[in-house]
This record gives C-alpha cells, structure tokens and sequence, in this order.
C-alpha cells in the first residue's frame, strides 16, 4: 500500500489525513429560503419525495399531457416587436416589485408542486425522484434570482474628485431568447427566464420540442403571478426555425443557450454575422465528465457515488459522469462494488415508484446510444451485462466498458454508459490528460488525502469539482453551476455572477 503511494507521489506525511465520509457532513448554515439547500444528501431527499407519495400519485392520474400549438416562423418577427413593445413598462418596474412577482410565481409553483413533478414523470420521464427534484430547483431558481436581481441592481457611488459625483449601476438590455434542453425542462426553463425578467428584461422563450406542456405550465404560472403575457412569450417549434429565427432577429439583445457544444456554436456563428449590435450569448453545454480515485479511497463511496454520477435520470444529465480514472491498485475492488451496486439499480417505466433508470428521452437519443454500444461492445471490455429490454421502451439498463487509454473517449455519449480507465503513477498527469479533452464542466475526486484532491482540484480547468461525493445534482445559491472550454461559456447558472449577464453596465458622471 505504501510503495503503492509512493508511486502516486504521495509523501508519508499526507497519508491518510481525511476521514471516511459516506454522507455529507454538516456544513456552514444554508440560505432557509431555498429548496435545494435544505437537503441533507440524496437519502434525504428520497425520504421526502417518498413522504409525498400519496398525492403524487394522485395527480399523476389527474394530469393529462395537454397539447399545445406550434409557432410560425412567420410569426417571430411580430413576436419580438411585441417583447421590444413589452419592455419599457417591464423594465420600469421598481426592481423589488419585478423580484415579488417571481416569488409569487415561486410560490405558486411550490404550491403546484405534485402536479407539475406528475407532468415530469408523463412528458419527460423522469423518475418520480427526478421530477421532485426538479420542481424543487425551478422554485429555487426563482426566489435565488428575485433576491440576487434586489441585491445588484442597486446603483453604486464611486469614489471620485471634489465637484464630481460617479455612479455605477446595472440596466436590462432589452428581449431576451432564452433556448432550453428537454433534460430539465422545468428547471433550466424557469432559470433561464427568471434570470432574464428579474434584471428587467422581456423574453421569447423557446423550450425543447420534446417537453414543450411543462414549459407553458411554467410560463402560465408566471403571468398568473403579474409578469405581462408579452412580457414573457412562449414559442414552440423545433430549433432549425423558430429558434434560428429568433437568434437571427436584428433586435434580440441576448441569447441564454443550454444545450449541446456544436448548437452553441452554431448560436455565436449566426449572432456574430447578422446585421445590428454585437449579441451576448451564454451557453451551458456538454461534458467528458471524469472522477479521479486514487488507491486511498473508499470503496463502497467511490461505487455508490458513480452509480449516482452515471446512470441517475439515465445518464441525461450534462454533469453525468462519463469517465472513471481509478488507480490500478484498488480498480478490481471499485469495478466489483460498481458492478453489484449496478446491478440493485432497477431499470423501468418512470410511473413506477421503484424505478430508478427511466427510458431516454426518444427513438434517436435511444439509437444514438445504442451506435456507442455497438461501438463499445467491439473495442472495449463490457463491464456489466447489455439487458435485453425492447427498443420500443427506450430503456438502456446502466452499462460500463473498460476502455485502455482516456484518448479514447472523444464525445460525450448522453446516457448512462460509463467508461473506465485504469491509471498509475501521478494523478497529476490523469489531470492534464483531462484538461486536454477540451471540456471543462464537472469533476470528481475520491481521496483521502486533503492536499491532493485540493492539488487536484486545483489544476483542472473545470468549472464544479466535487471531492468525496458525487458529481450530479448542483444546488442553487450553494454549487453555481457551469463550465469552460467546450463545455460553455458561463456565468454560472444559480451563482451570484449570473445576472450581470444580462445585464449592461452604465456610469453617470455629474459636474456639481
Ligand atoms: N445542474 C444539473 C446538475 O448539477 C445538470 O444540468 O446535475
């Protein structure tokens, strides 16, 4: 074991200095008002969404999927001109009046909560887990915002010669496309347009055309709670055109983007060439999501966290764990853990209380992952069994492939397949082999020696790195959440830099 550490580069003074910790320990006081705070660790919360069971299976039965129309392409022009038209008296609003509306709106949705968690469950299959989650983080998002929005919109005096007074102070910057993915199609939807409304802009908000009722569940939810319906306009349709049409119109002034790495792109490429100002764009996309063991760690938590990590909500998360690096000296041990721990995961129709793997989101997310498979199954070494559920279901039972070399992994495969790669010598270098993949979302350290997974955590270029837990579920107001390289441009979702964003910065000098 020492000889082991030895060729870790770990002197005998570093070993051993951290405790074993299989649940989060108490930390500092969390904000009261948030949700997601308040959770001890993801027993906790199972504990609570068990303690709703009864009405939620109660609206599950009551709440249908209801359809809704699709937008014209013809339609964005008149639909912009109205945000442009909505904004002056939006805009005009004391900020503290805008910030009680979306409370108001928070309100309502906790208030929905076993409804809009049973619209989850029907439109995304989310496991019932998931879907409470979810609600729980839109509502957070919300009241986080409101608060933040009250406490940066406030003018700022700055220090400056006698006769001269200077004040800083933030300004909306006009209509706002806010494009969001169908992985959290309540919660990155409600962040991305409360942000939006609460520093005084309109928004044209275009939700993924798998989860569009959730979406005009939230956005009713909204106008009810006072936010003016051309305020905040919803349009449905797939992103070739309504969302190119809205990205191309002259007068949007910003674009809040989370979703794949080539579609941002795509998103700068069109903004940058079309005529009027220069348009920011914030994009949350992907990741090659790794966790580094080294041969301190424990065992049991490295399997329970990437069991966690990697095949929670079926791996559709862009925080999911793609990639395990575990130190040759303990990697039999981990591989046998995750295997067994795999194995308990039960695989099935998301209406089920018990399932823990719901389907993927369709038929091409289902073949896309099943190219990989098959890819996978011919280079690499099968960790545990493929399951023999129907294509018809979409089920993709958890699977993991040892593969030889982290090169290998080119593209982030979004389901939960995990790859695991066997390293020695200094994790230093596993590191920099990370860094060189060019994404830079999230991070996992299991290890027992403090100075190390800081060290660690120090050289990656990665936006969250988790040390001895897992690497999925960022709590807003606690983990801002968001990456670098490849994998977005930030500010961090939930994080008190988030709506600078949106917001333009203006001074006003004046000659006393
Ligand atoms: N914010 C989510 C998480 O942390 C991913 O989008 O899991």
């Amino acid at each position: 074991f020492v000889h082991q550490l030895a060729d870790e580069s770990v002197g005998m003074d570093q070993l051993l200095r951290s405790p074993l910790r299989l649940e989060a320990m108490p930390g500092l006081p969390l904000p009261p008002a948030l949700y997601g705070a308040q959770r001890q660790n993801s027993l906790g919360l199972d504990l609570a969404v068990d303690a709703m069971r009864a009405p939620l299976l109660q609206a599950h039965a009551a709440t249908p999927v209801p359809p809704v129309a699709l937008a014209e392409t013809a339609q964005v022009d008149a639909q912009v001109r109205r945000a442009l038209a909505a904004h002056p008296a939006w805009d005009g609003l004391p900020v503290p009046e805008r910030a009680q509306r979306l409370r108001s709106a928070a309100d309502r949705m906790q208030d929905a909560l076993p409804r809009l968690a049973a619209l989850l469950v029907k439109e995304a299959f989310k496991t019932w887990g998931d879907a409470v989650a979810e609600v729980r983080e839109a509502v957070d998002f919300l009241r986080y915002y409101a608060d933040e929005a009250v406490r940066i919109m406030q003018p700022v005096e700055l220090p400056g010669p006698t006769g001269e007074s200077n004040e800083l102070r933030l300004a909306s910057r006009g209509a706002w496309v806010c494009i969001s993915p169908w992985n959290f199609p309540l919660a990155i939807f409600t962040g991305q347009v409360a942000a939006a409304l609460a520093t005084g802009n309109t928004v044209l908000a275009k939700p993924a055309e798998q989860t569009p009722a959730i979406a005009a569940e939230a956005v009713a939810l909204l106008h009810a709670a006072g936010v003016p319906a051309d305020a905040l306009q919803l349009l449905h349709g797939p992103g070739e055109t309504i969302g190119a049409a809205l990205v191309a119109h002259p007068r949007i002034a910003g674009v809040v983007f989370t979703g794949s790495t080539p579609v941002a792109k795509a998103i700068n490429l069109s903004l940058a060439q079309k005529d009027g100002p220069i348009v920011p764009l914030i994009a949350e996309t992907g990741g090659i999501n790794a966790m580094i063991v080294d041969s301190t760690a424990l065992p049991e938590q490295v399997a329970d966290c990437v069991v966690q990590s990697a095949f929670r909500s079926a791996g559709q998360r862009c925080s999911a764990l793609r990639l395990l690096c575990v130190h040759e000296g303990i990697a039999d041990a981990v591989i046998e853990m995750i295997q067994g721990a795999a194995r308990e995961q039960v695989t099935g129709d998301p209406h089920e209380w018990r399932t823990d793997v719901g389907p993927v989101i369709d038929g091409e997310a289902y073949e896309n992952i099943q190219r990989q498979l098959t890819r996978l199954h011919a280079q690499a070494r099968p960790l545990l069994p493929p399951g023999d559920q129907p294509p018809a279901t979409r089920l993709v039972p958890p699977q993991a492939f040892e593969i030889a070399d982290i090169g290998e992994v080119r593209q982030e495969i979004f389901g939960p397949v995990l790859h695991v790669v066997r390293w020695r010598g200094d994790p230093k270098g596993v590191v920099d082999q990370l860094n060189a993949l060019g994404y830079g979302l999230t991070l996992g350290i299991q290890s027992r020696i403090d100075t190390r997974a800081l060290a660690l955590a120090a050289r990656a270029h990665i936006g969250n790195v988790y040390v001895n837990r897992n690497i999925i579920g960022a709590v807003v107001g606690v983990q801002p959440f968001g990456g670098e390289g490849l994998s977005g441009t930030g500010p961090k979702a939930g994080g008190p830099n988030y709506l600078l964003r949106f917001c333009a910065e203006r001074t006003l000098t004046i000659n006393t």
